[in-house]
C-alpha cells in the first residue's frame, strides 16, 4: 500500500466518523430508554376528534390510576389539522380545536402528563390532510412552539420518497427545533426500518394496522389490518434490532375494545413481553374494571419497563402453546405460556429438562441463560397474584384457550451451610 493511497483512507475514515457522530448527536437521547407509554386516539376515535375528548382522555388517565402505573404520553392521531397559513405554518381545525393546540397541550402539561402529535411525511396523510413534505422543518418548529413531546410520523402518499432519508429529514427538523420529541416512525415495516432506524427515532412500526381480533386478517383492497396472532407472528427475527431508546413497535394496542377478556390479558401480556411500546387505543372513559385492571397490571408492565430492555423469545411450540422468556435487568426471568388455540389446554413443563439460553444476547459479552437442573427458581403468577410453586418439580397448569400464563421466575439463592 503507497502512502497516498493510506492518506486517502484514512481521510475517508476521518469524515465517516465525523459525519456518523453528527448523525448521533441529532437524535434526541434519553427520552425512551424503556418503552413509551400512553394513549392514543386512532384505534377508537380515528378521524372524529376534538379538544374536548382529548382533555376528558387526559383526565382519566390521571383518575383510572393509568398515570400512576406510568402511562405518560396523550397522543392525537391524525386529522387534527386544519389549513396551512399564508407562511406557510400548519393550523389546527379550528373548529375541533377552538382553543388552538398551545391550549391544549397546556391543559394535558397541567395533568403531569405529555402530548404527542402526528404528521405524515407525504404531501398529504392517511386521512387526507396536509402532509409535512417539504415542510418539515417548519413543521418541527410549529410543534416546539406547541410544546409537543411525541411525533408519530406516518407513510402515505410518499410514491417518491426515500425512507430512510425522509424519516433523517424529520429527525434534523425536530433537532432543529431543539425541543426533544420522541419520533415515532410509522411505515408499517415497509423499508425494514430495523436495519436503519436506530439513530433516527425512538420506535419503528414493524407491521400494518392492528385489529381487534385474535386472529385475522381484514382485507381492504390495496392494505390489510392484522390481529393480534397475526402481529405476534410477525414480529419473528427482529427481537435483535430493539433496545433502550430504539423499539420494534407492533402498534397501538386493541385491550379494552371489542376482545375478550382473556383475548385482552394476552394481548398485553405479549405487548409487554415482547418490550412494545404500550399505547392504549380505547375509550379510556367507557372501560370496563376487567380492561382498566389489565393496562394497570404494575407487574406485568414492570416486565416490559425492565430496563435491560431485551424483548422476549419464543422458546418452544407444542401445538398451540407457545412458551415465551425475557430476561430481567436483575437476573429474573419472564416467562409467558399462551395458547392460541381454541380449546382450554393443561400443559406439563419439566424445568429439570429445560435450558434457557437467549441466543442474540451477550449484550456487552454477557450471555442470558438458565439450567433449571442447577438454579431453582420461585414462581410468581403475576396475573393471579400468587406465589405458586418452585422450579423443583414440574409444573402442571391450565391454559384457558385464547389466554396466557405469565410468572416471574426469581432465583432462589441457597445460603451456605458451615
Ligand atoms: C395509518 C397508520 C395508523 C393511523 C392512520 C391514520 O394507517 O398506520 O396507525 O395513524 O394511518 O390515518
Amino acid at each position: 500500500m503507497n502512502k497516498k493511497f493510506i492518506k486517502k483512507k484514512l481521510l475517508i475514515s476521518i469524515t465517516f466518523a465525523l459525519l456518523s457522530s453528527q448523525v448521533n448527536a441529532n437524535k434526541f437521547e434519553g427520552l425512551a430508554d424503556t418503552p413509551p407509554m400512553g394513549w392514543n386516539s386512532w384505534n377508537t376515535f380515528a378521524c372524529d376528534i376534538n379538544e374536548d375528548l382529548i382533555k376528558e382522555m387526559a383526565d382519566v388517565m390521571v383518575s383510572s390510576g393509568m398515570k400512576e402505573a406510568g402511562y405518560e404520553y396523550i397522543n392525537l392521531d391524525d386529522c387534527w389539522h386544519g389549513k396551512r397559513d399564508k407562511n406557510g405554518f400548519i393550523q389546527v381545525d379550528s373548529k375541533r380545536f377552538p382553543s388552538g393546540m398551545k391550549a391544549l397541550s397546556d391543559y394535558v402539561h397541567s395533568k403531569g402528563l405529555k402530548i404527542g402529535i402526528y404528521s405524515d411525511a407525504g404531501d398529504k396523510t392517511c386521512g387526507g390532510k396536509p402532509g409535512s413534505n417539504g415542510f418539515e422543518y417548519q413543521d418541527a418548529l410549529q410543534y416546539a412552539r406547541w410544546d409537543i413531546d411525541y411525533l408519530k410520523y406516518d407513510w402515505c402518499n410518499t410514491e417518491n420518497l426515500n425512507a430512510e432519508g425522509a424519516y433523517r429529514t424529520m429527525r434534523d427538523a425536530l433537532a432543529s427545533s431543539k425541543r426533544p420529541v420522541v419520533l415515532s416512525m410509522c411505515e408499517w415495516g415497509d423499508n425494514k426500518p430495523w436495519l436503519w432506524g436506530k439513530d433516527i427515532g425512538h420506535l419503528w412500526r414493524t407491521t400494518g394496522d392492528i385489529i381487534d381480533c385474535w386472529d385475522c386478517e381484514v382485507d381492504h383492497g390495496t392494505w390489510s389490518s392484522w390481529g393480534i396472532m397475526r402481529i405476534l407472528d410477525m414480529q419473528d427475527g427482529l427481537r435483535k434490532y430493539a433496545g433502550p431508546g430504539h423499539w420494534n413497535d407492533p402498534d397501538m394496542m386493541e385491550v379494552g375494545n371489542s376482545m375478550t377478556v382473556n383475548e385482552d390479558r394476552a394481548h398485553f401480556s405479549i405487548w409487554a413481553m415482547l418490550a412494545s411500546p404500550l399505547i392504549a387505543g380505547n375509550d379510556l372513559r367507557k372501560m370496563t374494571d376487567e380492561a382498566k385492571a389489565i393496562l394497570t397490571n404494575k407487574n406485568i408492565i414492570a416486565l416490559n419497563q425492565d430496563k435491560l430492555g431485551v424483548q422476549a423469545f419464543k422458546y418452544k411450540v407444542a401445538g398451540d402453546i407457545e412458551y415465551w422468556f425475557k430476561p430481567l435487568a436483575d437476573k429474573s426471568w419472564a416467562m409467558m405460556i399462551l395458547n392460541r388455540g381454541d380449546k382450554d389446554k393443561e400443559i406439563t413443563f419439566d424445568w429439570k429438562e429445560e435450558q434457557v439460553v437467549d441466543e442474540y444476547f451477550p449484550i456487552e459479552g454477557k450471555k442470558y441463560k438458565t439450567n433449571f437442573s442447577n438454579s431453582r427458581y420461585q414462581i410468581t403468577d403475576l396475573w393471579n397474584k400468587k406465589q405458586t410453586e418452585t422450579t423443583h418439580k414440574a409444573l402442571s397448569v391450565k391454559v384457558p384457550r385464547h389466554d396466557v400464563i405469565v410468572y416471574r421466575l426469581d432465583k432462589i439463592v441457597v445460603a451456605n451451610k458451615h
